[in-house]
């Protein structure tokens, strides 16, 4: 087995250290054959090339095309804005908020090592893209344009007006030398205005849907542009795939957790997934976990087409601030949730707690302590808690929050996705509600071909 450094801790999956938990003997029994017919379903489709997101940590060349542009650019440029929604957006946002750190963008220079700051877009809220755009100098600012498709409205409204400030500032000429499209290797309008315009492109591999992109130059350029290790991130995240090839349900942390939450949703009927990581530099992992596991699973039919409107819900939390928000309801509500914490064993930058007050039980016992003690703790009361409540919950467990943990994670949480979806026999790598959602939007902005939907039919009914 490769080093390794993540760890998923199941126990409070099962019985009997939760009531109602999975018997563990099942593990070598139903469960095993289960995960064994699901894992062939994956590796059959793996094996016709359909899910690309495998074989990313090990795609050499466009690594290397990735680091020459992020170098070249990272010395070029002061603010790196990446346009992008959806998968297009979310890994990115992941990748700077757990391995650049808070504040990076008000940070100095100097602080930054001369990397740039990092923009994620990721909605086209004016109000928000306004006030960045006004903040920024175009003349020393580089837009990463990141959409699959080339065609979703969001970014490529975003694009327009982006390409429309510049120009305005370097002139028609230079303001080519400001975009950068990460997109389809050979469709979409972002890879025909690159090949009239001669824009530098990265390809998003054909087979490599927008959720499960995070590895590939979505992700990897914007972090590459501002010096994370990403050969560390894709080294962990090729070791976490062999991981997870394994046969034997046991050695397959994929497996182990896929199986395990299919089983608590389908035979008791916990179908909420809370993922709660205990820093604060994974809240944004949470929102991408969230994207993930609902995009893929959340399904109208199966794979023959029969209508089974299925899928668990995610939900993205933060702990230790949940505890004062959702913990009630996650201890004591409803019997339908499974929650996963993810923590660090050395929360890093610890702090010590002083020593004062000490005449004051309420306080003197905290004295002497860390921050990152004390979260730690309040991660495990909080398992703890769940426990004696009956309330499942298991925990991805990272010695330190680093570039190749991060690759371990990400990878783990994809595999599961893909051996989830073949448990719930849907389709984890399409996503037509989605589609849909788009094509009407189109409508309404009026593009040939989109008539405008009627979306108002019916009887509507108002409070004023
Ligand atoms: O995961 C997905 O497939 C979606 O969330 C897409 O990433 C999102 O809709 C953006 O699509 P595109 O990259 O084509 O702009």
């Amino acid at each position: 087995m490769p080093a390794s450094n993540l760890r998923l801790e199941y126990a409070n999956l099962l019985a009997p250290h939760v009531e109602g938990g999975v018997d563990p003997e099942r593990l070598q029994g139903d469960l095993s054959e289960t995960f064994r017919r699901a894992l062939a379903a994956v590796e059959e489709r793996r094996g016709q090339g359909e899910m690309g997101f495998f074989d990313l940590p090990f795609a050499s060349a466009t690594v290397a095309r990735v680091k020459e542009l992020g170098e070249g650019f990272g010395q070029w440029f002061n603010d790196v804005v990446v346009l992008g929604i959806g998968g297009s957006g979310l890994g990115a946002i992941a990748l700077r908020d757990a391995l650049l750190g808070p504040y990076w963008n008000e940070r100095s220079d100097d602080e930054r090592d001369h990397f740039p700051r990092l923009h994620v877009v990721d909605n086209p809220d004016p109000f928000t893209f306004g006030r960045l755009l006004e903040r920024l100098d175009p003349a020393r600012t580089l837009f990463n344009v990141v959409s699959k498709s080339g065609s979703t409205a969001e970014t490529m409204a975003q694009y327009l007006v982006a390409r429309e400030r510049v120009e305005r500032v370097v002139g028609e000429d230079k303001a080519r030398g400001h975009f950068l499209f990460t997109t389809d290797p050979g469709r979409g309008a972002l890879r025909q205005i690159a090949d009239a315009e001669g824009i530098p492109t990265l390809p998003v591999p054909e087979n490599v849907g927008g959720r499960f992109s995070v590895l590939s130059p979505v992700g990897l350029l914007p972090a590459a542009i501002c010096g994370v290790d990403i050969d560390a991130l894709l080294a962990g995240a090729g070791d976490m795939e062999t991981r997870c090839r394994a046969p034997e349900l046991a050695a397959n942390p994929a497996g182990v957790l896929a199986v395990l939450l299919h089983a608590l949703d389908r035979e008791a009927g916990r179908r909420i997934h809370v993922f709660m990581p205990y820093a604060d530099r994974l809240r944004s992992s949470a929102l991408w976990f969230q994207q993930l596991w609902a995009e893929s699973l959340g399904k109208a039919r199966d794979l023959a087409g029969t209508p089974v409107f299925t899928g668990p819900t995610p939900v993205a939390s933060a702990g230790a601030t949940d505890q004062h928000s959702l913990l009630q309801l996650l201890i004591e509500g409803p019997q339908d949730k499974v929650v996963l914490f993810v923590g660090l064993e050395d929360v890093g930058a610890d702090m010590a707690i002083p020593r004062r007050h000490t005449e004051i039980a309420s306080l003197s016992y905290l004295g002497g302590h860390t921050l990152g003690e004390l979260l730690n703790a309040e991660r495990r009361a909080t398992a703890e808690a769940l426990r004696r409540g009956g309330r499942p919950n298991a925990t991805f467990m990272l010695p330190t929050l680093d570039a190749r943990g991060m690759g371990e994670l990400f990878m783990l949480l994809q595999v599961a996705t893909v051996v989830a979806g073949a448990l719930y026999g849907v389709d984890p790598l399409d996503q037509p509600g989605v589609e849909l959602g788009k094509t009407l939007t189109y409508g309404l902005m009026g593009r040939e071909g989109h008539s405008a939907p009627s979306i108002d039919e019916g009887d509507p009914r108002w409070v004023v």
